[in-house]
C-alpha cells in the first residue's frame, strides 16, 4: 500500500530532535492548551531536551498543556527509577512549566488495570483528544506496547511483552538484565493512537532501518503495528539517515 505517512529525513539524531520539538511547539503556539500525546525510550530523550531549551529560551509555555503518555510497565510505580512517569519526570516534565496535575500516565500500580484503562480512554476523550503524539518505533514495527498483531481498533489495555521488547530494554540503556524488566504493561491501543489529529513518529539508528521501511513501504499489516499508520490524515515520520537506510523511496 502506497500510504499517507509523510517522511522527513534527518542527517542525524540532533536534527530529528530539533525538528521533533519544533513541531509540538508551532502546536502549543496555535493552541496553548494543546493535549500532546508523549512517548518515552531513548529515542524522544533529546527531543525532550529540545522542548526544554525551546521552553528556558523562548518561552514556550507548557502551562496550559495536558500530556498523555503512551504506556507504563506493568508493576512499578511512578517512583520506580525504571517507570515512565520517572522517565517523563526526570527528562520533562520538571524543567518546564507544565502542571503535574495535567500529565496523564498510566499507573502501573492501579488495583484494577481495567478501570485504569478505561480511566485513560475517557479522560482522552472528556479533554477533546489528543491534538499530536509523539512515538517511538520498536525494531519489530511495535508502537506503545503494541507488538506485532494487535488490532489496528485495539484500545488502552494490559498487554505482554514479546522476548523482543524484553531484550531491547534491558541491553544497558534501561533495566540491567532481562529478568529485571516487567512482562506486562498497560498500553495505548492502535486505535487511542490513531484517533490524535496528528501523529509524529521518531526512529533514529540503523536499527530501526526495517522497522522504518515496513510501515512506510511495506504491507498495511497487524505484522508491523506501525504500518497501520498508514492511512492516518496527518501521520508524519522524522527519521535519520541511519533509520531511512532501508527505504526504497527515500523521499
Ligand atoms: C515508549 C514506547 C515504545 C518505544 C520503542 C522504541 O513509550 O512506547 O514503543 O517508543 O520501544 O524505544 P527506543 O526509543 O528506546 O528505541
Amino acid at each position: 500500500m502506497a500510504g499517507n505517512i509523510k517522511l522527513v529525513v534527518c542527517k542525524d539524531d540532533a536534527e530529528v530532535a530539533k525538528k521533533a520539538a519544533v513541531m509540538f511547539a508551532d502546536v502549543i503556539k496555535a493552541k496553548p492548551s494543546a493535549v500532546i500525546g508523549l512517548a518515552t525510550g531513548s529515542t524522544p530523550e533529546k527531543t525532550y531536551a529540545e522542548m526544554a531549551q525551546l521552553h528556558r529560551t523562548q518561552g514556550l509555555s507548557f502551562k496550559q498543556v495536558m500530556s498523555f503518555n503512551l504506556d507504563e510497565y506493568w508493576g512499578l510505580d511512578g517512583d520506580h527509577d525504571q517507570s515512565y512517569r520517572y522517565f517523563m519526570n526526570d527528562h520533562l516534565f520538571q524543567h518546564v512549566d507544565i502542571r503535574p496535575w495535567n500529565t496523564f500516565v498510566l499507573n502501573g500500580k492501579a488495583t484494577n488495570p481495567y478501570l485504569e484503562c478505561q480511566a485513560y480512554e475517557t479522560k482522552i476523550v472528556s479533554v477533546g483528544g489528543v491534538d499530536i503524539w509523539l512515538l517511538g518505533i520498536g525494531g519489530n514495527g511495535h508502537i506503545a506496547f503494541n507488538e506485532p498483531g494487535s488490532a489496528v481498533d485495539s484500545r488502552t489495555r494490559l498487554v505482554n511483552l514479546t522476548p523482543e521488547t524484553i531484550a531491547a530494554n534491558s541491553d544497558g540503556r534501561f533495566f540491567k538484565s532481562a529478568a529485571e524488566v516487567p512482562r506486562c504493561a498497560l498500553s495505548a491501543g492502535i486505535g487511542t493512537i490513531r484517533e490524535a489529529r496528528s501523529i509524529v513518529l521518531l526512529a533514529t539508528g540503523a536499527k530501526k532501518a526495517d522497522a522504518v521501511a515496513a510501515a512506510v513501504e511495506g504491507d498495511f499489516s497487524t505484522a508491523c503495528p506501525a504500518s497501520l499508520l498508514q492511512d492516518h490524515a496527518d501521520c508524519t515520520f522524522i527519521v535519520d539517515e541511519a533509520a531511512a537506510g532501508k527505504l526504497k523511496n527515500a523521499r
